[in-house]
């Protein structure tokens, strides 16, 4: 029933908005159980429920089957605030859409919102090989919470956007993963997700992509906009979270195997080689670079002077200068060792993507960090932002890992080197088996430091009937 969604938009009241996610829901649910988590549906697991948007206690714990998740919909509480950049800076935030931006918000908001559906028909499988209950559950909870985001992106489309929003809101149930006809809108959501190392990839990666994107909506000149986007990104972290915490794990698990039998070649004592994690990372990390769009970019100027998308930390006091970003220039690499200076509207790609990988190398030094202390020589590393790229200047211009260049020819014959072929998943068969026994983890990744809540680690988190 429509009428016991969790949420704070006075859904009770507002009779046309009821009536346009009534008819959405039910298709909603047919997408839930035709495409998300495989095989888990009568399991009971132990989830955090956003019930309220307070800051305080806007969560609560407690087990749920998952076709009956209570996915709410949930603003950020008001702030008094100015639009904060580009032409319209210091003027009122809009509580409606503007007619001359209404193409340019709906597109952005249905490409946000198809990138969440999509993260969750990416996932479906991996509930089979869960290394632990306690990844288990962290799994479903990423995955119910890109569920409530994909509900976040409707309830705008519906209230804001009329027949057409509601359109784009059945269209975003249609499209698939990976799919030949109907793919979703942007690559990494296409990508497939095989196995566990993929998926902490996609969320130390990919969902930090998303934080970005969301952290510069949420500047944004239309208010319920930023609202939503404040709030997702309080369920964003915990995605990340998962993501870093388990490509430490599992850096931490192959750094002990490699001093205890004195090999790097893990597979054949249960673990995952570092070089192998590598590879990943180089698949993952280039791929969502690509999700910040071309360097230089006119569309972003566009979004950026019309005050629709701002940059991260825009409203933070010190961070910068000029919110017009009228003066000065970007700097962005270009092939063959080149560089260019653009004007700093249409650089807004690569400053959020150069925040964005800033943010990244803070998590590799902290990964390296364990690798050190556990005393073996080997170092993760994020390639350089040339290397297997299908945006921008690079996307004809291959390179290494490190940026020298290389022909076309050579990066097909030589890409297996840098990024997973079949082989490489395929021989850490310890990575494809389930460990289902409370308190018991996978041999080739070590255990988290605490558990969820507040609880131990040996709590049942997924009850399997
Ligand atoms: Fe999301
Ligand atoms: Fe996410």
């Amino acid at each position: 029933m429509i009428g016991d969604i969790p949420n704070n938009v006075e859904l009770e009241s507002d009779a046309l908005l009821k009536r346009a996610l009534s008819g959405w829901h039910p298709h909603f649910l047919n997408w839930w159980r035709e495409v998300g988590p495989e095989g888990f549906d009568t399991a009971q697991v132990y989830l955090r429920t956003a019930i309220s948007a307070s800051a305080d206690g806007w969560a609560t714990y407690g087990y749920v089957a998952m076709p009956e998740y209570r996915w709410g919909i949930f603003l950020a509480p008001p702030q008094a605030r100015k639009i904060g950049f580009g032409d319209e800076a210091d003027s009122e935030p809009w509580q409606a859409v503007p007619g001359e931006f209404r193409k340019e918000l709906r597109r952005i908001i249905v490409t946000q919102g198809d990138t969440e559906p999509a993260s969750v028909e990416q996932q479906r499988h991996l509930g089979a090989t869960a290394p632990s209950l306690y990844d288990l559950r962290n799994l479903f909870q990423v995955n119910v919470e890109e569920a409530r985001h994909l509900w976040a992106m409707v309830y705008l489309l519906h209230r804001y956007f009329g027949r057409d929003g509601r359109e784009e809101a059945e269209e975003l149930l249609v499209r698939r993963s990976g799919h030949q006809d109907h793919p979703r809108l942007l690559n990494a959501f296409n990508a497939p997700i095989r196995d566990w190392i993929d998926f902490f990839c996609f969320t130390m990666f990919t969902d930090r992509d998303g934080k970005y994107q969301l952290a510069s909506l949420a500047e944004s000149g239309f208010d319920p906009l930023s609202r939503t986007t404040r709030f997702m990104l309080t369920e964003e972290a915990f995605h990340m979270f998962v993501g870093e915490t388990g490509i430490q794990r599992i850096a931490q698990r192959s750094s002990e195997l490699m001093r205890e039998h004195g090999r790097e070649d893990l597979f054949a004592v249960g673990g995952i080689p570092l070089q192998i994690l590598q590879k990943y990372i180089n698949s993952w990390f280039s791929e969502s670079l690509d999700l910040f769009g071309s360097e230089d970019s006119s569309n972003a100027a566009t979004y950026f002077a019309a005050g629709i998308k701002g940059r991260y930390r825009e409203g933070a006091a010190d961070y910068y200068r000029d919110h017009r970003a009228l003066e000065g220039e970007y700097e962005i690499r270009l092939p063959g060792g080149a560089s260019a200076r653009i004007p700093m509207r249409r650089a807004m790609n690569a400053i959020l993507r150069d925040a964005y990988v800033d943010d990244c190398e803070r998590a590799l030094k902290r990964w390296n960090a364990v690798l050190g202390k556990s005393g073996v020589d080997f170092r993760l590393y994020l390639p350089v932002i040339s290397f297997n790229r299908k945006i921008g200047a690079f996307a004809t211009n291959p390179t290494d890992p490190e940026g020298r260049a290389l022909s076309m020819e050579e990066w097909i014959a030589r890409r297996g080197e840098w990024i997973p072929t079949g082989g490489d998943g395929a021989g850490g068969a310890e990575v494809l088996k389930p460990v289902r026994g409370r308190g018991k983890m996978a041999g080739w990744i070590a255990r988290p430091e605490r558990g969820i809540n507040n609880l131990p680690l040996d709590y049942e988190y997924v009850h399997l009937s």
